[in-house]
């Protein structure tokens, strides 16, 4: 498969306009594209289709024919070429239009072309960027060296924003309530002091410690536990679970990609830092974690994050997700946010 080739072609603005569109997301795990497949997938407000050519590149184009609109996706490809099924133009892997069958003589202009946006590999996805400047994927050392420790879970389609769930993803003091015998017990319920860093494009919590009953599949007991979260992308973070005795290790990939701005994808994968652990259990410890948290983040109004601090109450605990807060803001992030009023989709 290829690697990273970015080439904007100004598919449409998104409706905030902000640098969203220059970021990553994932839209498919890499085992699953078949060579000859496509699937289609929305992002950012725009429907796509990825297409596994037969040479082993992987293409993402707007999911629209240029000649009247219809939907790419309901006509045939063969792993070499794309055909529309309402008049049946061809379109090769670069997106070029190479067959209009009702002129088989003509050949086509170059503005029957489809619209590509950017695809690379990363961590055992295949990740999508639409903007014209490229970022960079989310930082994950654990999964990079690790993939063989590696568990993916499936995607999980969440009505809520991006921002929302990176910010649940990153809080602490939940955990009695929502993950309560697993992550949190009350009385157990004090969220210590930890350290919050921004630089060098990257938020980092460190040294948040927290009593867990049951902190992973493996654990025998409950105990305080540690964790460092790191935020390098808007709609991504990792959360590494420090091992106290030498085993339990684990890091946690969470990547939301944005269907509008009140919907997203879902995507998790979970390294492990002992060879030998069961990665099945693991990968259902997470699936359990996670499925508990999604009513309460669906549940959240407005579904868009407030990232001006007067339009919430918050506590000290918060630190980490005021931070985040700042970060989008400073990144230049406004999608899956809101400042200011309300619009019917929040409420
Ligand atoms: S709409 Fe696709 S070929 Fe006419
Ligand atoms: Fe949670």
């Amino acid at each position: 498969m290829t690697g990273d080739r970015g080439r904007g072609d100004g598919a449409g603005e998104s409706p905030s306009g902000d640098r969203i569109r220059d970021e990553w997301f994932p839209v498919a795990r890499a085992a699953e594209v078949a060579s000859g497949s496509w699937r289609r997938f929305e992002l950012l407000d725009e429907r796509y289709v990825l297409a596994a050519f037969d040479d082993g590149r992987a293409e993402a184009f707007v999911d629209t024919c240029p000649h009247r609109g219809a939907r790419l996706s309901l006509g045939t490809f063969d792993g070499e070429l794309i055909q529309c099924g309402y008049h049946g133009w061809q379109f090769d892997a670069d997106g070029g239009c190479v067959r209009q069958p009702a002129h088989p003589d003509r050949r086509p202009g170059a503005r029957a072309c489809l619209r590509r946006v950017s695809t690379r590999l990363g961590y055992g996805f295949w990740w999508v960027c639409v903007g014209d400047r490229p970022r960079e994927l989310p930082r994950a050392p654990m999964h990079a060296a690790h993939p063989d420790r590696t568990v993916w879970l499936d995607p999980v389609t969440v009505r809520s924003s991006g921002p929302r769930i990176i910010e649940n993803f990153l809080d602490l003091a939940h955990f009695p309530f929502v993950h309560a015998g697993y992550l949190g017990q009350v009385p157990h319920t004090e969220v210590g002091r930890y350290r919050v860093k921004a630089d060098d494009g990257e938020l980092r919590l460190t040294d948040c410690v927290f009593w867990q009953p049951r902190p992973g599949p493996a654990a025998s007991g409950g105990g305080p536990v540690r964790y460092e979260y790191s935020v390098s992308h808007p709609y991504a973070a990792v959360l590494t679970k420090i091992p106290d005795d030498g085993a339990g290790g684990f890091s946690i990939l969470i990547a939301v990609s944005p269907i509008d701005e009140t919907t997203c994808v879902v995507w998790r994968s979970t390294a492990v830092a002992d060879d030998g652990a069961d990665l099945d259990a693991q990968q259902a410890f997470n699936d359990l974690i996670f499925a508990q948290d999604i009513e309460v983040v669906e549940s959240q109004r407005p579904r868009r994050l407030p990232t001006a601090p007067a339009l919430e109450s918050h506590q000290p605990a918060d630190a980490g997700s005021l931070a985040y807060r700042k970060w989008l803001r400073d990144r230049g992030i406004e999608y899956g946010t809101v400042t200011a009023d309300l619009d019917e989709e929040d409420r």
